[in-house]
């Protein structure tokens, strides 16, 4: 199955300088669509923009005769369009492992829970083939459902426990974000090859405690470092430069270990 096709529809914010007043005042406040049926007429508070003028990308026009930009949804519009269980690994995460491990397209990758599949997207974005483990049905399914929006043919979604065994073998990377990933240590050092990672993904400090403890306790891993990534965003507005005051600072933990 291919990638969903689905268009963004963006109204250009604008701002305008009031001399009476000595500031920029907005006048059209920014607004981003997702647009996912195409086989109708969209409509906004700016007016309706025609199914024929949702087939075109550049400017198009409101029934209002507003201005509007449309194009193709991309790989990453349409992955935030997933649906999504309490805990989703965030892209800063994400970013850090793939990075990290310098997994590629000639990478296989296992990776459990599966969760919403987040994760196994990213992985299956840039690795050769992914093998997701994940222990609860409703997951499994709803991982499903959107990794085939995303037309990801490389995953295969297996319903058993990590914990008790990786049938894959000479594997690249892998990958835990689960409850108890120090049960998963045993397993991992059998399905990697030689020189291959193992990443621990946990939002508590006593768990990714608990995981590195057992790790050093081994002679065939050596822990290479546990970080937390912080993104901070900043509002740019003029001159009015300053960190954004609703900003996640914490997610989760991740440990990085290597098979010797
Ligand atoms: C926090 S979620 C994973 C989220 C996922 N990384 C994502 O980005 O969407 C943890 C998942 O691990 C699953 N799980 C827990 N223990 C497991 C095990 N032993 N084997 C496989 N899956 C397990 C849970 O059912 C849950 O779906």
């Amino acid at each position: 199955m291919a990638m969903k096709k689905a268009k963004i529809l963006i109204r250009k914010g604008k701002k305008q300088y009031f001399e009476d007043l000595d500031r920029d005042v907005t006048i059209v406040k920014e607004k981003q669509f997702y647009i996912d049926d195409l086989s109708r007429d969209f409509s906004t508070s700016y007016g309706f923009i025609s199914k024929a003028d949702l087939k075109r990308a550049g400017t198009v026009k409101s029934s209002q005769d507003k201005d509007f930009r449309i194009f193709d949804a991309s790989f990453i519009d349409n992955y935030k369009r997933i649906r999504r269980m309490p805990q989703i690994i965030p892209l800063k995460d994400i970013g850090y492992i793939i990075a990290k491990t310098g997994v590629g397209p000639g990478s296989v990758v296992v990776e459990g829970g599966t969760g919403s599949g987040a994760l196994a997207i990213f992985l299956a974005r840039y690795c050769g083939k992914v093998y997701s483990y994940e222990i609860e049905n409703e997951h499994q399914a709803i991982a499903a459902e959107n990794i085939a929006a995303l037309g990801l043919k490389n995953i295969v979604l297996k319903g058993n426990d990590i914990c008790r065994k990786i049938d894959e073998k000479d594997v690249d990377l892998v990958c835990l974000d689960l409850p108890s990933p120090w049960d998963a240590i045993s397993p991992a050092s059998v399905a990697l090859r030689q020189g291959g990672f193992i990443i621990s993904y946990s939002p508590t400090i006593i768990q990714t405690a608990d995981f590195v403890n057992a790790l050093l306790a081994r002679d065939d891993f050596v822990h290479l470092k546990t970080v937390e990534v912080i993104e901070r965003e900043w509002e740019v507005d003029g001159r009015k430069v300053r960190p954004k005051s609703k900003t996640t600072m914490h997610s989760g933990f991740i440990t990085l270990g290597r098979k010797i």
